[in-house]
């Protein structure tokens, strides 16, 4: 059986998504999510054991090889019903799941396209398992991306309030990916791309956002105030982790 998932693993759908090429314009926002959900699905396995995970806004369920040895159930949640990757279909501000059923509910980059964030993270709380925990991310900066639609973006302050006003939850820790400086870089990244692809110079643009990515992560190694979460910051994503209380 597990030798079965193994396999299923290698093969699974996202690949950019767990390992994004640097000269992509997602890089900076996917290198960090794959890593961290990497990181939280070994914890779930030495925390919990064996688990059940709801993937809430699942796309292509990316991340599904990083839980599947540990996982009992993966189930994903679309919006979209042509997703066919989906096992079922809703939103995440109504969920078709019963209260209290999944140990790791996953809900990485869908709140910023919910019409209404304070009953999306209500609906994550109901339907996490005492003791159980919510792993979600989404943008602090980013352009407009309608997926199908694209309402919000947080400071730390304001997604740790949406999280904490929802739920009664024992712990709420946001945390940015990356820094001041892989922010900017990404945001620039972004326009120098469209504006080389445009004039057909696509190879200038992959060498351009490479460089520009691998300056900005080298600067936030350096110097930490550019990871401090203080006035004058900027950040690209945020990574939030909600514990149910047992
Ligand atoms: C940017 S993609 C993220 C996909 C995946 N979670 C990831 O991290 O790669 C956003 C996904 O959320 C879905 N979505 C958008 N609004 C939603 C909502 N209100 N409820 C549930 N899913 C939603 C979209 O169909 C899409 O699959």
């Amino acid at each position: 059986m597990l030798e079965q998932r193994a396999a299923v693993a290698e093969d699974w759908p996202g690949e950019r998504h767990r390992h994004p090429k640097r000269s992509s314009v997602t890089y900076p926002t996917r290198v960090h999510l794959a890593s961290w959900l990497e990181d939280e699905a070994a914890r779930a396995a030495a925390d919990f054991g064996r688990y059940r995970v709801l993937d809430i806004g699942c796309g292509k369920k990316p991340y599904y090889p990083y839980f599947a040895a540990n996982a009992d159930e993966y189930v994903g949640l679309d919006i979209d019903t042509e997703n066919p990757l989906a096992d079922l279909y809703g939103q995440v501000e109504d969920l078709p799941v019963a209260d209290d059923s999944f140990d790791v509910v996953l809900c990485t980059q869908v709140l910023e396209h919910a019409g209404d964030p304070d009953r999306a993270v209500s609906e994550l709380y109901r339907v996490t398992a005492p003791g159980g925990r919510v792993l979600a991310s989404t943008h602090g900066v980013q352009v407009y991306h309608p997926a199908p639609v694209d309402h919000w973006r947080w400071t730390h302050s304001g997604l740790e309030l949406l999280f904490l006003r929802n739920g009664a939850w024992s712990s709420v820790t946001v945390r940015p990916a990356g820094g001041t400086a892989t922010c900017l870089a990404a945001m620039t990244g972004i326009y120098l791309d469209l504006l080389f692809r445009r004039a057909h110079l696509t190879p200038l643009a992959k060498g351009l956002v490479w460089t520009l990515n691998t300056t900005g992560a080298g600067l936030d190694r350096r110097v930490p105030s550019l990871r401090a979460m203080k006035p004058g910051s900027i950040f690209l994503n945020y990574h939030v982790v909600a514990e149910k209380p047992a």
